[in-house]
């Protein structure tokens, strides 16, 4: 099938796929599958919004995300509706923001900066506003960098950063686009160039958590989190730096932030198996054949938005192997039935858990952005 026909045909099933998957879960924030297939709801108020199903789950702002992205496609109303209801469950959560995290720009940027993008909605715009205070809080002058995650009973996360946050800063140079005041700006930017010294490493494999020391801001170590070990490439992290580089340079105009994306995303190629299907860490173990289909879609969504940015004669370079794992993920890793909510199978959250090869509605969101930038009819959310 030529790649066209096989883009268009994509769309078409993901059109019909979320149009009743969204309308059984319409009152829901799903975070992943049950054994049955059905979605999950971590959008309950009553339940405690800091246990990993509750409203501050880190994820809450994709399902939001997926229906601006297929509203933008289809122009279906239907899709507003749905989005706003879980925006305003999300703004519940700044009643009581102690439970609130690095998070946020994942939580607000799909949800309510699509919403002010897409229909100039000024509540959303007031509440992401809000969400990007919360960001620019957390950021420690001594070190440069962002805290990751908050107090842990048994670690001192004082000084810790960690990659995914590139992806957060988004929301904090929108805020300075949006109010003309430069801080969030000046924030993101020094928060990436922190990330750049100490978290890119000579080969352009990335760390996941670094650790300063939050009083002088010295950098102390790195740390393998949700990757194999201390060392070791966590393929989504390999993502998150990638597409998250290429944000910040969209974002700022910082060249070197370009060069850094090219140099993860270079990494990354050299390192995507035959199959095109992705492992949970470049530098795992052969055995056992762990996978992680979200860390694929989130690498084939930063090459796709790499090769935005290069001369014609290398756009190829990034297109291609951001095809092939979508290729392999749409040939071998989805479900289009109606026996499961989720499209997208085989998604895991960190190396060592107990639990992999489920469902992820990032994973979702992510395969769905990525295969709408191949039909050119994406919006910017990031
Ligand atoms: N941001 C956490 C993750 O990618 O699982």
């Amino acid at each position: 099938m030529d790649e066209q026909r096989w883009i268009t045909d994509t769309v078409e099933k993901i059109r019909e796929k979320i149009s009743w998957v969204s309308e059984k879960n319409k009152d829901k924030i799903p975070y992943t599958t049950d054994e049955n297939g059905n979605y999950d709801d971590r959008s309950d108020s009553t339940k405690d919004w800091n246990a990993d199903d509750g409203l501050n789950w880190w994820t809450n702002g994709f399902w939001g995300g997926i229906l601006w992205l297929l509203y933008q496609d289809t122009g279906n109303e239907r899709y507003i509706d749905m989005a706003r209801k879980c925006e305003k469950k999300l703004e519940q959560t700044f009643s009581d923001f102690y439970g609130l995290h690095h998070d946020v720009g994942f939580m607000f940027l799909p949800a309510a900066v699509a919403d002010y993008r897409i229909t100039g909605n000024e509540e959303a715009k007031k509440a992401a506003l809000h969400a990007a205070n919360l960001l620019a809080g957390r950021f420690n002058p001594q070190g440069n960098y962002i805290r990751a995650w908050n107090d842990l009973p048994d670690q001192d996360t004082r000084g810790w950063a960690i990659i995914d946050c590139m992806f957060n800063i988004s929301l904090l140079y929108w805020a300075s686009k949006e109010t003309g005041d430069p801080r969030y700006r000046h924030i993101a930017m020094r928060h990436a160039d922190s990330v750049m010294t100490h978290f890119i490493r000579k080969d352009g494999s990335v760390v996941h958590i670094g650790e300063f020391d939050p009083e002088t801001g010295a950098f102390v170590k790195s740390h393998g989190g949700q990757g194999y070990g201390e060392g070791s490439a966590w393929t989504r992290g390999q993502g998150w730096a990638l597409y998250g580089f290429v944000n910040s340079y969209t974002n700022s105009g910082k060249e070197e932030y370009l060069d850094t994306a090219k140099r993860v995303a270079h990494y990354c190629i050299a390192n995507i198996p035959e199959s095109g299907i992705i492992p949970v860490d470049f530098r795992q173990p052969e055995k056992p054949a762990l996978e992680d289909s979200c860390g694929a879609c989130v690498i084939a969504g930063g090459l796709i938005e790499l090769a935005g940015y290069v001369p014609e004669n290398e756009k190829q370079v990034y297109l291609r192997p951001a095809v092939k794992i979508l290729k392999a993920i749409t040939d071998t890793r989805t479900d289009w039935s109606r026996h499961c909510d989720a499209i997208v199978q085989n998604c895991t959250g960190a190396y060592h858990d107990s639990r992999h090869h489920f469902t992820m509605v990032y994973a979702d969101y992510f395969y769905i952005e990525a295969i709408y930038k191949l039909n050119g009819t994406g919006i910017r959310i990031w």
